[in-house]
């Protein structure tokens, strides 16, 4: 089947209902987004799926043939992605950095749905786990973010 990644078009020889987690890591060796639980708790694997956020570890692969699929690797040419990126830099947000490609990929999801997002919109939308607890930074980052 053909998948649309960061807008470029990739042939893929997978079973239907490979996640789309592991086409990303292993056929196309796109490792920025991360294996985390596999059962869509953590958020590690999200990326956007036609701009929404998307856990991909419990995607089809089937399910998003033909769709507009965005990963960390292009997260800075898109508009939002962007500010975000530079907010989290801003903020020095990461720590061991493993749930981060996630939880950008959230924040971008979240502010091109809410440009503006309240208080409550960030703790909705910023669900995704950090074992590092960076939770202030981010919510910080993502106010920046969206001011920016
Ligand atoms: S790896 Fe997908 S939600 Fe945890
Ligand atoms: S920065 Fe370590 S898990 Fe989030």
């Amino acid at each position: 089947m053909e998948l649309t990644v960061n807008g470029s078009t990739h042939r893929v020889d997978v079973e239907p209902d490979t996640p789309l987690l592991w086409v990303l890591r292993d056929t196309l060796g796109m490792t920025g987004t991360k294996y985390g639980c596999g059962v869509a708790q953590c958020g590690a694997c999200t990326v956007l799926i036609d701009g929404q956020a998307t856990r991909s570890c419990v995607t089809t692969v089937d399910s998003v043939a033909g769709l507009a699929i965005t990963t960390i690797e292009a997260i800075d040419q898109d508009p939002e992605g962007r500010k975000v990126v530079e907010a989290w830099v801003a903020n020095q947000v990461p720590q061991c950095g493993y749930c981060q490609s996630g939880q950008v990929m959230a924040a971008t999801a979240l502010l091109k749905q809410t440009p503006q997002p309240t208080e409550d919109d960030i703790a909705g939308a910023m669900v995704n786990l950090c074992r590092c607890g960076t939770y202030n930074a981010i919510s910080a980052a993502v106010r920046q973010a969206a001011q920016a």
